[in-house]
């Protein structure tokens, strides 16, 4: 079984490469199914989501050749995944719905898996497609889409990130103009459209909530390296905060972490930005309060990272999760550790101020499997993560390796480190 072994750890300090983003390269790896032309895509993360959804585009019938850390993607001809059991390994496997549906007018697939973090619903894809002229039918856990878009106004009852990607990628060859109202606006989803843009798309109002995109023929290749991981970058900058450390996350971009930046800022921990990314030094001493909003709120990712840094700081903090009903799985094995947390409902109570004890703990999924690294940083005596679902290398690349980089002692055990 996949573990982690986490030594105390000194002062971090140095520099680390921020690697592309998870969550930007999923979506725009979906994107590239909406051409017959050669895409090429730069500084891919290895990453098993990545890998995932590599093997579901081969699967739609695209041809993928990797080298080194970039990767050529032809869609001659594409296909419905229907029941394949990859679908069922990632939530974002959803996100070839769109692109299938504007290119084919058809899709299958089973309904996706994921991270157990909530319910995860699809109505708003499902509600957006249907606006978009398709009929859409859900059928023992199967979902078939179909019939030729045409451009439409979509207002989206909860600004969802997957759901305005999927709608997104679907509008830009669908006839004629849509609107997507109370789109989400996270920074990967302007990343996606300007993808899209590069393969010849007409997107206005990137980067805000109300997106226009004017359906076009057809979509041609293009070359793109997706933004850096700002979970990755914030999760690397609570690490600093809790070991009083000084480190250089390079290639950081702080204009997409404001929201968690602000929160160690008023904690203590001294910001520094300039060309090569973001500098932190010092440890996080005050107690905080954060609320998980869509961006440019606090992000529901970095929750768990964040709570570890408040069980350091000196008095009660307040966290409260907005976006997933089940959220809170890290605060039990936190506790385990020694953590004084209480939730009553989404509300986290956190008495900071104690030290944590290292313990043998579970990953139940992947910002909690990263927040309980962090722990182990700072527990006195050695911590074990039994990280059996292999939630970690779904979404982190490396995140050991990079803290070890830093001055920490992280081991990666059992069969999955080989
Ligand atoms: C994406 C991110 C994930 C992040 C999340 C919120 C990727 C691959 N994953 O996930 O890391 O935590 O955004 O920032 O980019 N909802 C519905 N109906 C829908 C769709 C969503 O009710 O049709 C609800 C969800 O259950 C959840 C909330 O909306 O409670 C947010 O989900 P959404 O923004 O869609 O997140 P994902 O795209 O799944």
């Amino acid at each position: 079984m996949p573990h982690y072994l986490i030594h105390p750890s000194p002062r971090l300090s140095g520099e680390v490469e921020i690697s592309t983003s998870k969550n930007a390269v999923l979506p725009i790896l979906a994107a590239s199914l909406l051409t017959r032309e050669e895409v090429i895509l730069h500084r891919m993360p290895q990453l098993t989501d990545t890998r995932h959804m590599l093997e579901i585009l081969q699967v739609c019938g695209a041809e993928v050749q990797k080298e080194g850390s970039d990767v050529r993607i032809r869609a001659l001809a594409i296909d419905s995944p229907r029941e394949n059991p990859l679908l069922r390994t990632m939530r974002a496997s959803v996100l070839v719905l769109g692109p299938l549906a504007a290119r084919n007018g058809e899709c299958l697939l089973t309904m996706p898996g994921g991270c157990a973090i909530g319910q995860r619903p699809i109505d708003l894809h499902l509600k957006g497609l249907q606006k978009l002229g398709a009929r859409v039918e859900l059928d023992g856990g199967a979902v078939s889409v179909s019939g030729r878009l045409k451009g439409a106004n979509i207002y989206l009852d909860f600004p969802s990130v997957g759901a305005t990607e999927n709608l997104v990628m679907a509008a830009v060859l669908a006839k004629g103009v849509t609107r997507i109202e109370n789109a989400a606006k996270e920074p990967e989803i302007a990343d996606l459209c300007c993808f899209l843009t590069a393969m010849g798309a007409r997107i206005a109002g990137i980067g805000t909530n109300n997106i226009m995109i004017e359906g076009v023929e057809r979509l041609h290749g293009a070359e793109y390296t997706p933004i850096p991981d700002r979970i990755e970058a914030g999760t690397l900058a609570c690490a600093c905060a809790l070991t009083d450390g000084s480190v250089l996350l390079s290639g950081a971009r702080s204009n997409h972490m404001r929201a968690l930046l602000f929160k160690l800022s008023e904690s203590g921990v001294i910001l520094q930005e300039d060309a090569k990314g973001l500098r932190l030094r010092g440890r996080a001493r005050h107690p905080m309060e954060a609320r998980t909003l869509s961006y440019p709120g606090f992000p529901t990712d970095m929750q768990a990272p964040l709570m570890v840094v408040a069980t350091q700081t000196h008095g009660l903090s307040v966290f409260l999760e907005t976006i997933f009903e089940n959220r809170f799985m890290h605060v039990v094995e936190l506790s385990r550790m020694g953590a004084q947390i209480r939730v009553e409902g989404q509300l986290a109570l956190i008495q900071g101020g104690k030290p944590l004890n290292g313990a043998s703990v579970t990953a139940t999924d992947l910002r909690a499997a990263a927040a309980l690294m962090l722990a182990g940083l700072i527990a006195q005596g050695d911590t074990r993560i039994d990280d059996a679902g292999g939630h970690l290398m779904r979404g982190y690349e490396a995140l050991e390796g990079k803290l070890n980089a830093l001055g920490a002692n992280v081991q990666k055990m059992g069969e999955e480190a080989m």
